[in-house]
């Protein structure tokens, strides 16, 4: 049998971020322990879900796991090994926020088996921190960084965005420059998207300002240059690693491998199934208190669905599709079916078969999009 992933969803933070659309609230720790209670009951009901499958990888996303008391977080990885067999090698994150973390929550995280920790700081622009309304400052993750340097954790993301409110290219510059600086094993920047229904959406709308389009790429290609100077590799649009230290959950989730999410709004894919949870909390707490599975979506998809999601996801990463590999899976051939297609994103510059692998080339990064819609 093929390994699984497990995603964990936390739905806390202690305050929205202006810019963030994820299923996460702030004044909601009432919910908390009921919360928390009905994700254990929800991992028991779809044991059969992951069988006696392997785990390859533990993802505990958000929201802001850090946010809560870290016994919530240990027993729910208490429940999973006691369930199920997580691999020895297995890639076991946590998502932290610089404010919350602590010397004890880092301790028990490493007791519980986490062996890797992803820190948003977005930006090392104090000013700029407060536009998108994030509660912390560089200090404090500096600080934060240190504090889980110090309990053992040697691999470690640090989320970095640009394009952000009143950010110039230089401030981009010191922010990267900063992160480059601490060397961690991982960073990930994300080009600012306006979300509908956030402060920050809100707010642009209201005032008539569009992102800068040109600086936003500007920044972009900066960084790509700017981080493979430093030996960090681009291996997806928006991922850099160190030799060796590629996040293997986003990996297998690109290689639409099987994984399956708990919590309010998680999605998983398992056994060619796409399934979504309910995003509203009280109704998530209610269904798993009454034995129903709290499940919003949930689609078989047919071979060309798969095919197109494959593609989709497969373009992400910076070495493309191993055209051997997607013909044995779905018993096609690539470059016959998709040849017009290709052949016109050639002459465009923004695709190209390299080692027997599909890919995006540089100017095609920039155009991810227009490439993927033509697989769908
Ligand atoms: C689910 S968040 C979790 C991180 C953690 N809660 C924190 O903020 O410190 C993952 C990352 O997605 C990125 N992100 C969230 N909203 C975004 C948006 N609207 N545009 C671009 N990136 C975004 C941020 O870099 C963030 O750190
Ligand atoms: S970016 Fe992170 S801390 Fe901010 S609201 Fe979103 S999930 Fe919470």
């Amino acid at each position: 049998m093929n390994n699984i992933s497990v995603y964990v969803h936390t739905p806390f933070c202690k305050h929205k971020c202006y810019y963030c659309d994820f299923a996460s609230f702030s004044n909601n720790e009432d919910f908390i322990n009921e919360y928390y209670k009905a994700l254990k009951k929800e991992i028991i009901l779809r044991k059969n879900e992951i069988n006696s499958r392997d785990i390859s990888t533990v993802y505990f996303g958000g929201g802001t796991p850090s946010y809560v008391d870290s016994k919530y977080i240990t027993d729910i990885m208490d429940i999973l090994k006691s369930e199920f067999n997580i691999k020895k090698e297995a890639e076991i994150t946590i998502e932290a926020n610089p404010e919350s973390v602590t010397e004890e929550k880092l301790e028990n995280y490493k007791i519980a088996g986490f062996n890797r920790i992803s820190m948003g700081l977005q930006s090392a622009n104090n000013n700029t921190l407060k536009e998108i309304g994030r509660i912390h400052t560089f200090e404090k993750f500096l600080s934060s960084y240190e504090l889980c340097k110090n309990a053992g954790f040697d691999n470690i993301n640090i989320d970095l965005m640009f394009s952000l409110p009143n950010e110039t290219l230089k401030d981009f510059i010191d922010s990267l420059e900063e992160v480059i600086m601490l060397n961690p094993t991982h960073i990930s920047t994300y080009s600012l998207i306006l979300e509908k229904g956030t402060k920050l959406y809100n707010n642009y709308k209201k005032n008539n300002i569009i992102i800068d389009d040109d600086l936003d790429r500007t920044m972009y290609h900066y960084c790509i240059n700017k981080l493979s100077e430093y030996d960090y590799e681009q291996y997806e649009i928006s991922n850099f690693a160190q030799k060796g230290y590629e996040s293997k959950h986003n990996m297998s989730c690109w290689d639409l491998e099987d994984y399956i999410g708990f919590g309010i709004n998680a999605s998983g894919f398992n056994e060619n199934t796409r399934k979504t949870n309910k995003s509203n909390i009280k109704e998530y707490i209610n269904d798993l208190n009454n034995n129903i599975l709290p499940i919003n979506e949930e689609n078989k998809l047919s071979k060309e669905e798969l095919l197109g999601d494959y593609i989709m996801l497969g373009l992400r990463k910076i070495k493309g599709i191993d055209i051997e590999k997607i013909n044995k899976k779905f018993n096609i051939n690539f470059t016959d079916i998709y040849n017009d297609k290709i052949e016109k994103l050639k002459r465009q510059g923004l695709v190209m078969i390299e080692n027997n692998h599909f890919k995006l080339t540089y100017k095609g990064l920039d155009f991810a999009n227009t490439v993927m819609v033509e697989f769908i």
